[in-house]
């Protein structure tokens, strides 16, 4: 969330911000972050988790000098982070999060592993709103950091999104790899379990194969009965 406003400063007109950053739907990382710039360049910033004001141009760390002696604008800014932000974010999510719609998720294998090649699955989210999502991958409880290519969220132009992940890796066997996908329409973290027993192209293949199979035999046994059939007849005609 950005606020914006025109305040003078030292006597300067200077554009001001104030952001509110979190990421957790119960705000408990909620930072403030109100900020003083002049064409364009941030001069001075208030950082919640910091406390107080730092300066990052010369005129900057005169005004964090000046600002810091303030106690009562440091609480203020302090206090602004439960009722400002949170207070703003509440109202924010409240109109947003009612209308957020739940992606459906689809979790394949893209290659199987052979040899010294690794395997490779992929996580599709479709289909869902609001664009900020976070797709991830878990395998025996602990995040992966590597072998991880994730797409942008991708606008469908209809309001809708949907974001690829692929994890490339070595199976190994009673490991447990899982896609996780978080996202405002859901309070809980929605993780899908890969079952490597039975990837779709496995099943596939499968498939094909049992009715090739059940084919197969059907085709034998009836060629068998046909040939017993006419054999047995043979041998009653008389010559
Ligand atoms: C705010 O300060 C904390 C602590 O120094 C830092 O980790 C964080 O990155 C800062 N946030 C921004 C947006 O600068």
């Amino acid at each position: 969330m950005l606020f914006g406003f025109i305040g003078t400063a030292e006597g300067y007109y200077e554009y001001a911000t104030r952001e509110c950053l979190y990421s957790t739907s119960d705000y408990s990382d909620m930072v403030l972050l109100a900020s003083f710039s002049f064409n364009k360049v941030v001069d001075v910033q208030f950082n919640s988790t910091v406390g107080e004001f730092v300066g990052y141009t010369e005129e900057g760390v005169t005004y964090a000098k000046n600002f810091n002696k303030n106690q009562a604008f440091l609480q203020q800014l302090k206090a602004d982070v439960d009722a400002f932000c949170k207070h703003n974010a509440q109202i924010r999510d409240s109109a947003i999060r009612n209308k957020a719609v739940k992606p459906k998720i689809k979790l394949r294998s893209v290659k199987q592993a052979e040899g010294r090649r690794p395997a490779m699955l992929m996580c599709s989210a479709y289909h869902f709103y609001p664009e900020k999502i976070s797709v991830y991958w878990l395998r025996d409880g602990k995040v992966v950091t590597t072998d991880v290519t994730s797409t942008m969220e991708l606008a469908n132009g209809d309001w809708y999104y949907q974001i690829h992940s692929e994890l490339e890796y070595s199976p190994r066997s009673g490991e447990k790899i899982s896609c996780v996908v978080e996202h405002a329409s859901s309070t809980q973290p929605m993780i899908y379990d890969w079952d490597p027993s039975m990837s779709e192209s496995e099943r596939n293949k499968f498939a094909i194969g049992a009715s090739g199979l059940v084919l197969g035999i059907i085709i034998a046994a009836a060629g068998l009965i046909y040939y017993k059939k006419k054999s047995a007849g043979r041998i009653l005609v008389p010559n």
